[in-house]
């Protein structure tokens, strides 16, 4: 008789776990729009970079030959409004920019100054660094054409 009490009470704590778990995440399934895919991990999207473009205004950039004059115009910028966090080769508040057209697109890196809160809350690398740099980058309020020109700076390092 014990046996099928702690039966019957395993079965019941089943039957309760399954109906209070399951209910909550089929609701959001059934009643949500068509989700997109769920959304990647900090490894996957650096694993994925080259498909990350962030979240901002920049959708598309096209890169020619490095440009020397918009490069200055980036550097000058760069000096004066990035390196209270940022050194350009080594970490400082925030990482160095040495290298970082080998590990993020163009529109990823313009998004990243222009839109650096919604970055560190909703994009996958973003959310991943605001995890291991624990600051999160100030918006600069630069324009777009600043942006384009720091990352044409950072083409040069
Ligand atoms: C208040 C400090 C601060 C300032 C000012 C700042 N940043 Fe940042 N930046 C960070 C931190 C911290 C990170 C790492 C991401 C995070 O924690 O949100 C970061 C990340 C970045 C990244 C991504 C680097 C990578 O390896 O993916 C870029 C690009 C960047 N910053 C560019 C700039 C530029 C350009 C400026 C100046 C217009 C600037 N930042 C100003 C703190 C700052």
């Amino acid at each position: 008789m014990k046996s099928i009490g702690s039966i019957f009470l395993s079965v019941a704590i089943a039957i309760l776990m399954v109906a209070c778990g399951g209910s909550g995440k089929k609701d959001k399934g059934k009643f949500a729009p068509p989700t997109k895919a769920k959304p990647l991990t900090y490894e996957e999207a650096v694993a994925d970079w080259k498909n990350q473009k962030g979240l901002g205004p920049i959708k598309h950039v096209e890169l020619g030959e490095i440009d020397p004059e918009l490069a200055k115009k980036g550097e000058e910028i760069y000096v004066l409004k990035c390196t209270a966090c940022h050194a350009p080769d080594k970490e400082k508040l925030g990482p160095a920019p040495t290298g970082i057209m080998e590990r993020r697109t163009p529109e990823w890196i313009m998004n990243m100054i222009l839109n650096p809160e919604e970055m560190a809350m909703k994009d996958p690398i973003g959310r991943g660094m605001l995890v291991k740099y624990n600051t999160v980058m100030a918006n600069q309020g630069l324009t777009e054409e600043d942006a384009r020109a720091v990352l044409e700076y950072f083409r040069t390092l």
